[in-house]
C-alpha cells in the first residue's frame, strides 16, 4: 500500500514583523531573539481559514488536480478560527471542495499527525487527500509578553497525498504523546499562549531524537542516508541540538524560522517548500520530517521522494 506526495503549497501573510519592530514595544532586542531562537522576522495576519485556503489551492494546482478529485480534507491547526465549526469545512467551502473535512489538533506536531491520519484514510479507500497545516497563532499571543511574542507567527502549508498501489513515499512513522506534560505549553479559552520554555526545550530535543531514531530504524536506514531533515521550526538551538545528537550536520537541515518564526502546524510544509524552491528536494533522496509541540506531542517520519 503506497502513498505519493504529489503537490505542495504555502501561504504566509504579507505583513512582516521584524525583531526590531518588536523591540519598540517589548523589553527585548534583535540580538537576544536572534541568538536565543534564530528568528529574525515573522509574518502576522490572515486567519487559519484564509491562509489554509490559499495554501490548499496552491497544493492542488501543484499536483495538477481539480477540487472534484479530492476525497478528504484534513486540516492540522492549533488555532481554529472558531471552536465550532471546525475550520476544515470552511476551507473546503472556500476552495469549492465537496468532500468530508475535519480538523486535527496535535499542536506543533499537527502536520505530521495529519499526514499519518491521511495515510490511514488512503488505506480505507480514499484516493486523494488534501492535508493542510494552517495557523493564526498571533491571535492568541499576548503582545505585551516577550516570552511568547518573539516566537509565534502565522502561516499555512499544504500537501496532496495520493494512493499508489505500486510504491510509497512515506516509509515510516513514529508518533507519541505525553499528557503528563500538558501544562508546559498551554492556551486557555479566552487566554494566551504560555510556556515553560526551558522544560519544553529539553523535552523537545529528547523526543525529536528518540522518534527520529525509531522512524529511521523502521525505514531500515541510518542518519547517514538522509539527504534532508525537515524539522518543526521552533528554535534554531533545538534543531542544532537534535541534529547533533543524531549525528547529522546542520547543512542537511532545512531552516526557515529566521523568516517565519514558529508557525506550529504550518512550519514543516513551509520548510519543505523552501527546500524545494532551493533545489534541495531530489527524487530518490531520503528525508526525515520531525515535529513536537504542546501536549506534549511528537512525530517523525522518513520519506523517500519519488518526484
Ligand atoms: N527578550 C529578552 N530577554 C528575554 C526574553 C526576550 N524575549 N525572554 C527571556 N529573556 C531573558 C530572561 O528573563 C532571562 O533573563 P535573566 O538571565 O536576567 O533571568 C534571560 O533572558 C534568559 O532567559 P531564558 O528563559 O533562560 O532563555 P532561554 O535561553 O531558555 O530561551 C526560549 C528562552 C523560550 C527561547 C527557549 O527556552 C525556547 O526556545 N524554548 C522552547 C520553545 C519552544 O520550542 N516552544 C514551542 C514548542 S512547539
Amino acid at each position: 500500500m503506497g502513498v505519493r506526495i504529489t503537490g505542495w503549497g504555502t501561504a504566509v501573510p504579507d505583513r512582516i514583523v521584524t525583531n526590531d519592530e518588536l523591540s519598540l514595544t517589548l523589553d527585548t532586542s534583535d540580538q537576544w531573539i536572534t541568538e536565543r531562537t534564530g528568528i529574525r522576522e515573522r509574518r502576522i495576519g490572515g486567519s487559519a481559514m484564509t491562509l489554509g485556503t490559499l495554501a490548499g489551492e496552491r497544493a492542488l494546482a501543484d499536483a495538477g488536480l481539480s477540487t472534484s478529485d479530492i476525497d478528504f480534507l484534513v486540516l492540522a491547526t492549533t488555532t481554529p478560527d472558531r471552536i465550532a465549526p471546525a475550520t476544515a469545512p470552511m476551507i473546503a467551502n472556500a476552495m469549492g471542495l465537496t468532500c468530508p473535512a475535519m480538523d486535527v489538533n496535535a499542536a506543533c506536531a499537527g502536520f505530521m499527525y495529519a499526514l499519518r491520519t491521511a495515510q490511514g484514510l488512503l488505506e480505507t479507500g480514499n484516493k486523494k487527500i488534501l492535508v493542510i497545516g494552517a495557523e493564526h497563532l498571533s491571535r492568541w499571543v499576548d503582545w505585551t509578553d516577550r516570552n511568547m511574542a518573539v516566537l509565534l507567527a502565522d502561516g499555512a502549508g499544504a500537501a496532496v497525498l495520493e494512493y499508489d498501489p505500486d510504491g510509497t513515499d512515506l516509509l515510516s512513522f513514529s508518533l507519541g504523546a505525553d499528557g503528563s506534560a500538558a501544562d508546559l505549553l498551554t492556551c486557555e479559552h479566552g487566554g494566551f499562549f504560555e510556556m515553560d520554555g526551558k522544560e519544553v526545550f529539553r523535552r523537545a530535543v529528547r523526543v525529536v531524537v528518540s522518534s527520529a531514531e525509531e522512524a529511521l530504524k523502521e525505514a531500515g536506514i541510518t542518519a547517514d542516508d538522509l539527504a534532508l531533515v525537515i524539522p518543526h521550526q521552533a528554535n534554531l538551538r533545538i534543531i542544532q541540538a537534535a541534529t547533533q545528537r543524531l549525528g547529522i550536520e546542520m547543512s542537511r537541515a532545512v531552516v526557515v524560522l529566521d523568516r517565519y518564526g514558529n508557525t506550529s502546524s504550518a512550519s514543516i510544509p513551509l520548510a519543505f517548500a523552501d527546500a524545494r524552491d532551493n533545489g534541495r528536494v531530489k527524487a530518490g533522496d531520503y528525508a526525515l520530517l520531525t515535529g513536537f509541540g504542546a501536549g506534549m506531542t511528537w512525530a517523525s517520519a522518513v520519506v523517500k521522494w519519488s518526484r
